[in-house]
């Protein structure tokens, strides 16, 4: 699990023109996970009538779908809602509602604490509750402030209402799926495994049911999502037990489904069946995301990740003799407590052995309640500030470096949004960077040839090839 909303433009907002309807304001923030879990919010309330907007002064109810997973991810909501109350004050006096609601990762964290820090909320739900979403509300309209958080023992993913094809297609070409959540790994720095709870994998048919329905409506492109993907497991078609790799290649043969991705992955459970999926699957993309978090086998230890730095790479090895052209994306953390200046220098080495094609890093961010918070000898914050900008440096400069070794090469970009310029599309390479394109003659979800001809801060430069 990662930040990599950055990348990818939020499916909510849809433009509302159901003038009378009333309108939710969603705002994600956090990992990709979040990011599903936004659209499917959507799809509950629109089946109570709501419909999405994307600004919070046009919104009835405003919904902020938290990430905890560093200090000032958790921070940034408080001050959301600050200015959320004030809007709230002035709506009321004009007569008119503004409901507030708190959804992800810090509701399932703090709970009531959030309904006494803050006065203006009326529902604060988990991220296993949010199928109760209308039921909630319902109540808090009736003045009761509701707090949901209980790990429902009913599956959500039954209980949310499937979109029609039109309301799907207009959210684009590419969709996140969810197929597994939570996580049993207990990274010693990580809330994810209290926040999300323990690992659950979302059954084969449920999958392919929601898969087949998203390519139906259009989709071309899914990534799998899951806080630990690669833990998936499940029965297969014939009764035998299923991985990752299994079930990518079931979904490889779904007609009209050109590209498959999953993230994020667990260096430990990068089995030889998943491998072999890069091998031999055109449709799964040659771009992984594999965090590391750090290069010195002490830290490695110390933060519970079950691996050695060497098991790493020897890891990164197999895969890519399988699949030479794959780029590689990770996450680190600096300064996790007691690393010291060699222990970094460590990560640093480890950066140079790998490459990495696209990357991202933190400073360690104390959570309470996590084992890695109860540890002494914490890491100044200065020396955390300057070891992630050497660090950032060298990711940036092999970011760089990758982006340039593209230049010349002739690829297959599938088209998603239209560009600046006027018969401009803006494309993704098989490596997830945005290339832009004149393309007259094409339209979004097209996959085309082109050829990369330059390079720009966030993304490539093409001219199309007829092939
Ligand atoms: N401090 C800093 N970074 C963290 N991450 C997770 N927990 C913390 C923390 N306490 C990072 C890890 C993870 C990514 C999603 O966020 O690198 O892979
Ligand atoms: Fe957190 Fe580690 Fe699980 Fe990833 S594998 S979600 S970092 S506990």
């Amino acid at each position: 699990m990662t930040d990599q909303t950055a990348l990818i433009p939020n499916p909510v907002a849809q433009a509302a023109d159901r003038t009378n309807a009333r309108k939710v304001f969603i705002k994600t923030y956090g990992c990709q996970m979040n990011v599903y879990d936004s659209v499917r919010m959507g799809d509950a309330l629109a089946s109570e009538g709501y419909v999405t907007t994307d600004t919070a002064e046009d919104a009835d109810l405003v919904l902020l779908n938290t990430c905890h997973i560093r200090e000032k991810a958790a921070d940034k909501v408080y001050s959301a809602l600050g200015r959320l109350r004030d809007m709230k004050k002035e709506r009321n006096a004009e007569g008119r509602e503004l409901m507030i609601g708190v959804t992800g990762c810090v509701a399932q964290a703090e709970g009531e604490e959030i309904l006494r820090r803050s006065s203006a909320v009326d529902v604060v739900i988990g991220p296993q509750t949010y199928h109760r979403l209308p039921q909630a509300l319902k109540r808090a309209r009736q003045g009761e402030r509701v707090v949901d958080t209980d790990y429902a023992v009913e599956d959500k993913f039954e209980h949310l209402p499937v979109p029609d094809k039109k309301v799907i297609r207009s959210r684009g070409v590419t969709s996140f799926l969810t197929v597994q959540e939570g996580c049993d790994k207990f990274c010693t720095f990580c809330v994810v495994p209290y926040t999300r709870g323990s690992e659950v994998s979302r059954p084969l048919a449920q999958i392919l049911d929601e898969a087949n329905k998203l390519v139906d409506a259009g989709v071309r492109e899914i990534t799998l999502l899951g806080q630990n993907v690669n833990a998936w497991h499940g029965t297969g078609l014939d009764g035998s037990s299923w991985g990752l790799g299994d079930l990518l290649y079931r979904l490889a043969e779904i007609p009209g489904l050109a590209r498959l991705r999953y993230t994020t992955s667990h260096p430990r459970d990068m089995d030889d069946r998943l491998i072999e999926a890069h091998r031999d699957l055109r449709a799964l993309m040659p771009y992984l995301h594999l965090p590391v978090q750090a290069g010195s086998d002490r830290v490695l230890k110390a933060m519970n990740r079950r691996h050695t730095a060497e098991e790493y790479v020897r890891l990164i090895e197999r895969i890519r003799a399988a699949r030479p052209d794959i780029a590689l994306s990770g996450d680190f953390i600096v300064g996790f407590p007691g690393e010291t200046d060699a222990e970094f220098e460590d990560t640093l080495k480890l950066v140079e052995t790998v490459r990495y094609a696209q990357s991202f890093s933190f400073k360690y961010s104390t959570r309470p309640g996590t084992p890695g918070a109860e540890l002494g000898s914490q890491v100044a914050e200065e020396v955390k500030a300057e070891r992630l900008e050497r660090l950032q440096a060298l990711l940036l400069k092999q970011q760089l470096e990758f982006a340039e070794s593209c230049v010349g090469k002739v690829i297959d970009i599938l088209l998603e949004k239209p560009g600046r310029m006027p018969e401009q599309l803006i494309g993704r390479s098989p490596w997830l960077q945005s290339v832009n394109v004149d393309a007259k003659s094409s339209q979004i979800g097209d996959i085309i040839s082109v050829r990369i001809v330059g390079t720009g801060p966030n993304s490539l430069f093409a001219e199309r090839i007829e092939r």
